[in-house]
């Protein structure tokens, strides 16, 4: 079954009477003039659609935890819809983690993840009730027992493991492969086990975790990603008898970016997980686990929409036609860190021909500020709205000041109401951090 992650657009997308494009029943030419520009746009119904895709496609095993990825798109709003669709949080910093708890989050639900977590911020997650901590290294195993042991706790980690699997996404995005800076080398585990076992009193050890990558096309991956975690949860229960039930098996379900990606399906990676398991239960005689996934970018991205407003042009004599907007790379990295492509429309003029080739620059002081390099657009003019789909993760999470350029808006819309998730931010906001030394003053 086709799911949203496999559409360019979000679900609600057409074209309306005045010839606009409409998202969530809402024109996004007036959602531009209403709230100014750059504006990210989120579909409600795109992101349910998903969030039910999942529990659809793996409604057949109950041991399931679904846990959103909240560094794809972190605001309070998020963690509110996530919480009516009986998904957890997969957080990765103090900042996420405050913000799930000033939601009013379920903190139960909730994993801790990440390469670098600092003293306060375990400190913090455990005092907010994270239920389980993914402990990247050794450093980490004995940073968090310290803390534990002062809080008087007995923390549930898992180890998270670099299961060795390349996987064809881009080399900043590929997490699972031997030369990582994640988790314990596979050569790493006893000695982990056996400190946990025998010096790290405050920890229970309950499982594995592995994250293989983003952006991911193909199924076998994760087939092997379980296959690679049992193998080793069945070394683990021979060698220690130790018995491991759960496995956190990551994100990175890819989306459609261009029409030359082809995602899979919720429904494809769940059977092919599903089936991975059970073979490998079986094989290793292993009680089938719990089984968290943490997908980001395939919750939210589609359901996203970057609008701009058309600025100035140049035509290079002999050269491109650049066209600039009111954003850029402080409101989305993605073009200039891993050159992510992008599908635009003309939002006032949807169904104008193709006739120019284009490239979108964005206003930041650098030549590498391009959001969309040589793509085919109806011919702009200054004023008009330019719409980029699919940039729903990690758009806003990765934005900046850069140039001390104000960090947009975002609107929440569905069935033609719209209401605002992130204030643009103020010039007072931006210098509130600032501070002048009184010799200099
Ligand atoms: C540990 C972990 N889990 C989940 C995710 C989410 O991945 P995606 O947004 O590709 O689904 C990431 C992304 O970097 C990650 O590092």
């Amino acid at each position: 079954m086709k799911t949203a992650n496999q559409d360019i657009k979000p679900v609600t997308t057409k074209i309306n009477e005045n010839g606009n494009i409409e998202i969530g029943g809402c024109d996004l030419v007036d959602l531009a003039n209403t709230y100014g520009t750059p504006l990210y746009v989120y579909d409600e119904e795109t992101i349910r659609s998903m969030t039910k895709g999942y529990k659809d496609a793996f409604k057949n095993y109950p041991k399931i935890n679904m846990m959103f990825a909240a560094k794809a798109f972190m605001t309070k709003a998020i963690c509110k819809i996530m919480q009516q669709e009986g998904f957890g949080l997969d957080l990765c910093s103090g900042g996420e983690i405050y913000t799930a708890v000033s939601s009013g989050f379920d903190m139960t639900k909730t994993l801790f993840n990440g390469n670098n977590k600092s003293y306060d911020e375990i400190n913090y997650a455990i005092e907010s009730g994270i239920n389980t901590i993914s402990v990247d290294n050794f450093f980490e195993l004995a940073l968090l027992n310290n803390i534990a042991k002062t809080q008087n706790k007995i923390v549930r980690i898992l180890l998270r493991i670099t299961p060795g699997i390349e996987c064809h996404t881009h080399e900043y995005i590929q997490t699972g492969h031997l030369d990582s800076k994640f988790g314990f080398d596979l050569t790493q585990t006893d000695e982990a086990v056996e400190l946990i076992r025998d010096e790290y009193i405050n920890l229970k050890l309950v499982g594995l975790h592995a994250h293989i990558g983003s952006q991911i096309f193909e199924k076998q991956v994760y087939y092997d990603e379980v296959e690679v975690i049992f193998k080793e949860i069945k070394r683990i229960k021979d060698k220690y008898g130790i018995n491991l039930n759960e496995i956190n098996l990551g994100g990175g379900l890819g989306i459609k970016y261009t029409e030359e990606d082809r995602p899979i399906s919720i429904y494809d990676i769940a059977e092919t997980i599903i089936d991975s398991i059970k073979v490998h239960s079986k094989k290793y005689n292993i009680e089938e686990p719990y089984v968290f996934i943490e997908p980001g970018r395939s919750i939210v991205g589609t359901a996203g929409v970057t609008l701009y407003t058309a600025g100035s042009s140049k035509q290079v004599p002999k050269g491109r036609k650049y066209q600039s907007v009111d954003g850029g790379m402080s409101d989305n990295a993605r073009p200039s860190l891993y050159q992510a492509k992008y599908s635009v429309e003309v939002a006032n003029n949807p169904n104008g021909e193709a006739v120019e080739k284009v490239t979108i620059s964005g206003k930041h002081c650098e030549s590498g500020d391009i959001l969309a390099k040589d793509i085919m657009l109806p011919e702009i003019e200054e004023g008009d709205t330019i719409c980029f789909y699919t940039t729903g993760a990690y758009g806003y999470s990765m934005s900046s000041n850069y140039n001390r350029v104000l960090k947009p808006a975002a609107v929440l819309v569905n069935n033609g109401k719209s209401d605002i998730i992130i204030n643009r931010q103020t010039y007072e906001q931006l210098c509130i951090s600032d501070n002048i030394p009184t010799r200099l003053n």
